[in-house]
C-alpha cells in the first residue's frame, strides 16, 4: 500500500500566506474554500494531467498538537488529496494500518455538507483509536504532497510553531470521478519529486 508521494510542481508559487486565513478555529481548524481560491496556475497544471478540484479545505494544527487517528470518509477506501504544509518543519503525517478485527464506526454529524452513509446517517470521518491500529507509514508532508486521505492517518505537531494544510481533493476531468491514490499518482508521474 501506497500512502503518499512527494510531488515538485513545475512553477514557483508561494502559497503560504493563503494558509494563514485567521478565520480559522484556535483548535484543530477545518475551512471550506472555492477551487480559485488558489489561483489558476495551479489548476492549469493539474488540468494538463487531467485532475481538476472543486473545492479545497485548509486545516491548522498549533504546536504540540495532535490531530487524531481518522480518514476522511465512512469507508476506507484510497482517494487522493494534494496537501500543502507550511509552517511546524518536522511535523509529521502518519498512516495506520488496522488490527484484525477491528471495525471501523462512522462518527455521526448534523452536517449536512458531509459524507452519507447507505443507511442515511451524515458523517464527517472516522475517528479510529490508537489501540486498534499499528503504524504503516510516516512523511513530513511537503509543498505539495500526494497523500492517500482514505487509510487512517493522524498529524503530529511535535513542534513549536502553527501547523498550516492546504487540502485538495483530486477528481478527474474526464469523468468527474474522485480519484484514487494509485490512479493519480500514475497520472502526476511526470511531477514526482
Ligand atoms: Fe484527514
Amino acid at each position: 500500500m501506497k500512502y503518499f508521494r512527494h510531488i515538485k510542481l513545475p512553477f514557483e508559487h508561494d502559497f503560504s500566506e493563503l494558509a494563514k486565513w485567521d478565520d480559522l478555529p484556535d483548535n484543530l481548524g477545518y475551512s471550506v474554500r472555492d477551487a480559485d481560491f488558489l489561483g489558476q496556475q495551479l489548476i492549469d497544471t493539474l488540468a494538463q494531467y487531467g485532475i481538476y478540484f472543486a473545492h479545497i479545505a485548509l486545516f491548522h494544527t498549533p504546536p504540540r498538537k495532535m490531530l487524531p487517528i481518522h480518514t476522511d470518509t465512512y469507508i476506507l477506501p484510497n482517494f487522493a488529496k494534494l496537501n500543502f504544509v507550511y509552517g511546524a518543519k518536522g511535523s509529521s503525517m502518519n498512516w495506520y494500518k488496522l488490527k484484525p478485527g477491528y471495525e471501523v464506526v462512522p462518527v455521526v454529524t448534523d452536517d449536512q455538507k458531509r459524507y452519507r452513509t447507505p443507511t442515511g446517517s451524515n458523517v464527517a470521518y472516522v475517528s479510529i483509536p490508537g489501540s486498534a491500529c499499528t503504524i504503516a507509514a510516516r512523511t513530513s508532508v511537503g509543498t505539495p504532497t500526494l497523500i492517500n486521505a482514505g487509510q487512517p492517518h493522524s498529524v503530529l505537531n511535535n513542534t513549536d510553531e502553527h501547523r498550516w494544510c492546504i487540502s485538495i481533493p483530486l477528481r478527474a476531468i474526464s469523468d468527474d470521478r474522485k480519484l484514487e491514490f494509485a490512479e493519480a499518482d500514475e497520472m502526476l508521474k511526470d511531477l514526482h519529486a
